[in-house]
């Protein structure tokens, strides 16, 4: 029971932190090419600003629930599959870029923001944008390794 709770919970934060990857550089990205500066960094500033708050919430249920079924269900670290340890550092990693990006460029961009200093802010877009990239690659690689794991070799 406590098992299928924390899985439940898990999946539905991955599900949220890539899928606003997902969201926001698939679909937003292309779709704010035509707007004119500096619309699309004060459109980003907005959207950042409610999303990063939803991923911090993922990354703490995250890490609770992942470490909960690996010290609880799966018997700890020694007794873990292989796919658990490559989860664990993908997820780290992916923490880790995202800590970066929250404490180094955006809060340049949203200083900027406030400042009404727009070309400051738009300079730290290339930066957020080559990060979630790679974040969102790593996501989705994690989410295949969490759910197929099981069933490799
Ligand atoms: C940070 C450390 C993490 C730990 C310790 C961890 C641990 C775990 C554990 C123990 C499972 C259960 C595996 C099983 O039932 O066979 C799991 C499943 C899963 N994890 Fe993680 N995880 C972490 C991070 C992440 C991240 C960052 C993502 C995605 C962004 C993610 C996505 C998933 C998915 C999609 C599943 C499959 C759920 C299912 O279908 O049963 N995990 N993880």
């Amino acid at each position: 029971m406590l098992h299928s709770v924390l899985v439940a919970l898990h999946v539905l934060a991955a599900i949220i932190w890539v899928g606003g990857m997902f969201f926001a550089y698939v679909m937003v990205r292309p779709a704010m090419a035509g707007l004119q500066p500096p619309e699309p960094v004060k459109m980003w500033g907005r959207i950042f600003d409610k999303f990063f708050n939803w991923v911090w919430l993922a990354i703490g249920i995250l890490v609770l629930t992942g470490y909960g079924m690996l010290l609880g269900p799966f018997g700890g670290f020694a007794n873990a599959p292989a796919y658990l340890h490559l989860m664990q550092l993908l997820g780290i990693v992916m923490i880790a870029l995202f800590m970066h990006l929250y404490f180094a460029p955006w809060k340049r961009l949203k200083r900027a923001l406030a400042d009404v200093d727009y070309p400051t802010a738009a300079k730290q877009i290339p930066t957020i944008r080559k990060i979630v990239a790679i974040n969102l690659t790593l996501g989705l690689i994690t989410a295949v390794v969490g759910a197929g794991g099981r069933y490799f070799g």
